[in-house]
């Protein structure tokens, strides 16, 4: 067993020392209001978390037509952005460090979500065999419209007054959202880009429109205060494509010129089993990524420290594992039993498995450095 200890080593990410490598994975929770200002109880929610190495924030929408599922938070307006600062002065009063994980579903919304009743919005024309959460409970997504280049460019400059409001939030940096079959993924990934634009076809015009965001957050924040997740395996919300190694070869080499702060990488869908190809196209895939490299999906105290023992990763992303376990890394360095998590309260509810999960010891979280 490797030492737990390698994932308290302190590590810099760009600019940012972080204590440790035990970080926060972002987790959708749907409490926030209808009109997406996060709730007063996200202050508590996040700051009890701090300890992180780094929070990454629930996926959070850069504009209405970015929404795809009730009560999820946003970050476009005067409103958003007092509540959002509120959430990142508790959790830097609290020592920690927060990214807001920036959003847009595309293809993965209904219309009664979404200003007007309008359809949402994809690289493609084509339905999504996916279902979300709407007033109704669960429902398959709406059919939605091919994006027209103006329309692409109207999500790039959604996408810079998103940036701007973090910013303004006093958030540390954004994370791109590419991965787990949202927007930018429907442009990536050939199973679903049906276009024979200048954002179709070839991989390098699969992945133009996540090039134009890049570009154009970039002019908000330094290159090292932005990271981006990708899932190249993966096929949740209706997605697919045919050679991961291959494009997403191209994609990471790409991406690794730019300097960017991160790369943020799914590995294995929660719950799914990764086998011997998969892991090892993983594998090429993260040789060719020479900055800050962040893995999620599946790990524990001993795989976790493993991966960061091995040079595989520099810091793991947990989810699941922080929702039951404010303290995670405390109870990680520790080998303490973890809390076991309420599967009936992670979407949606109040308080009650929200910020109520216990300490080990003490209520006040403590900065594991
Ligand atoms: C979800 O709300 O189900 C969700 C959001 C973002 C993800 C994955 C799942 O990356």
């Amino acid at each position: 067993m490797t030492e737990r200890s390698r994932l308290f080593e302190p590590v810099k990410l760009g600019d940012l020392e972080l204590p440790n490598r035990v970080l926060m994975a972002p987790l959708t929770r749907n409490r926030a209001l209808d009109d997406g200002t996060p709730a007063r109880m996200a202050e508590t929610y996040y700051s009890q978390r701090a300890a992180a190495g780094l929070i990454v924030t629930e996926a959070t929408q850069i504009s209405a037509m970015g929404k795809g599922y009730i009560k999820t938070p946003g970050i476009y307006d005067g409103k958003h952005v007092a509540a959002w600062r509120n959430i990142t002065d508790a959790v830097h009063a609290a020592g920690g460090r927060i990214f807001v994980q920036l959003w847009h579903v595309g293809r993965i919304s209904h219309t009664s979500l979404l200003p007007e009743g309008r359809n949402p919005v994809s690289s493609t024309d084509k339905a999504a065999d996916a279902s979300t959460y709407t007033e109704n409970g669960f429902e398959p997504v709406s059919k939605p419209d091919a994006l027209t280049e103006e329309g692409i460019r109207e999500t790039i400059a959604d996408y810079v007054t998103a940036a701007k409001a973090a910013k303004e939030a006093g958030f540390d940096g954004i994370e791109v959202h590419a991965a787990n079959g949202y927007l930018l993924e429907q442009f990536l990934m050939d199973g679903v880009n049906d276009r024979t634009d200048a954002y179709g076809g070839s991989v390098e015009n699969r992945m133009r429109i996540l090039e134009e965001v890049l570009d154009a957050v970039s002019e908000v924040w330094p290159a090292n205060r932005i990271g981006v997740r990708l899932s190249p395996l993966g096929q949740f919300n209706g997605v697919s494509d045919s050679d991961p190694a291959t494009n997403y070869g191209y994609v990471v080499e790409r991406l690794d010129k730019r300097g960017l702060g991160y790369l943020h990488m799914v590995e294995q869908a929660p719950g799914a089993e990764t086998d011997a190809t998969q892991a090892d196209i993983m594998k090429r895939l993260r040789a060719k990524w020479s900055g800050f490299y962040i893995v999620n999906g599946g790990y524990d105290g001993d795989t976790a420290a493993k991966a960061v023992a091995e040079g595989h990763a520099d810091a793991v992303a947990f989810g699941r594992p922080f929702i039951a376990n404010p303290d995670l890394p405390q109870r990680l360095r520790s080998n303490a039993p973890l809390n076991e998590g309420d599967g009936s309260t992670y979407y949606g509810g109040g308080a009650e498995g929200y910020i109520d999960y216990p300490f080990l010891e003490s209520g006040v979280p403590e900065n594991v450095a």
